[in-house]
């Protein structure tokens, strides 16, 4: 009998990495917005019925939206994953949930290991966080796994929005004082599969939380500049030039960490799990965008 994991945010990036490729013997149940809302949950325990384990990727993305929205945010990304913790727990499945560097503070040094403190700068970085300790405090088995820069073909990310404004402009300024990992949500997506079949198989696998992102660490600027070099070579539009900015320079309403770096080291040592470097990550959606002549 395939395993059953129910998934939300499957029209999400990391969503539909995972619909696309499950881990062999593994079948995806994923409800839209519209069967499931997260805003809105209805009892759980039908909908978990014949589950073996939930897969949250499901949340309030918008960053700088959250910050006057925050009712919203705490909705989705607080309320809903405590919720689906303690459903689990009734059911007597793990749930995994995934999570954010930005609970990390804004002004402090990575690369940040998983038993540092967290202390958001912002409010959705601050919703994350409670959503972490709603499953923490659930006493469902679960494993909370904190990824970054999240980058992909699929949906809007900072690589799309750099290849469609570099198209449309001759010059493009960039945050250059912004360090973190990027993360291709198909690496992801295969670390959280290979994640829940250790939980769904072993039942003596510890909880916990684990930081997982592409091997390496840049800035927004030098990101931009790995994309459009990648993007030249395959005569794709790309502007003139591009600036390296300050965060000063380029204020948005939500404080963003300066530096965001995980270190995944945890990840290899309890799962045997490293992902490559990033700039294979950016190789395979250029290439990927190229040849769908975006
Ligand atoms: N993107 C990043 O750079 C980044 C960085 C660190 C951590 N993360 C975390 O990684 C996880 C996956 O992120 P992602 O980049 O795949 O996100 P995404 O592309 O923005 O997708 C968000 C998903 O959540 C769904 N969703 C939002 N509100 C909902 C609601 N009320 N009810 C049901 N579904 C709802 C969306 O459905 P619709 O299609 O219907 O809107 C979509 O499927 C999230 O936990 C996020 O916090 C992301």
């Amino acid at each position: 009998m395939p395993e059953r994991w129910l998934l939300t945010g499957g029209t999400g990036q990391v969503g539909q990495a995972l619909r696309r490729n499950p881990p062999s013997g593994v079948e995806i149940v994923a409800p839209s917005r519209d069967q499931l809302n997260l805003a809105d949950l209805p009892p759980l325990a039908p909908v978990l019925t014949g589950i073996d384990a939930v897969i949250n990727c499901g949340a309030y993305t918008t960053v700088d939206r959250a910050e006057s929205e925050p009712e919203q945010a705490y909705a989705i990304n607080a309320t809903a994953p405590g919720r689906l913790a303690s459903a689990a727990l009734v059911a007597g499945i793990p749930i995994i949930h995934v999570s954010t560097d930005y609970v990390f503070p804004p002004d402090g040094v990575g690369p940040w290991s998983e038993d540092q403190t967290a202390a958001p700068g912002n409010v959705y970085g601050a919703s994350k966080l409670a959503g972490e300790n709603a499953v923490r405090a659930s006493g469902a088995r679960y494993a909370v796994i904190r990824t970054a820069w999240v980058i992909s073909a699929d949906g809007s990310n900072f690589v799309k929005t750099m290849l469609r404004l570099g198209a449309e402009r001759e010059e493009l300024q960039v945050v250059a004082d912004q360090i973190g990992t990027p993360t291709h949500a198909g690496d992801l997506a295969g670390a959280i599969g290979a994640i829940a079949l250790r939980f769904t198989n072993d039942a003596a696998q510890h909880s916990g939380i684990w930081h997982c992102a592409n091997a390496g660490e840049t800035s927004w600027y030098e990101l931009a500049e790995d994309v459009f070099t990648r993007a030249a070579r395959r005569g794709m539009a790309v502007p003139r030039q591009v600036k390296p900015i300050t965060t000063a320079e380029y204020p948005t309403p939500a404080r963003r960490p300066s530096d965001s770096r995980l270190n995944c080291s945890k990840l290899t040592k309890d799962f045997g799990i490293s992902l490559r470097p990033w700039q294979g990550a950016v190789e395979q959606i250029v290439a990927e965008l190229a040849s769908e002549g975006t």
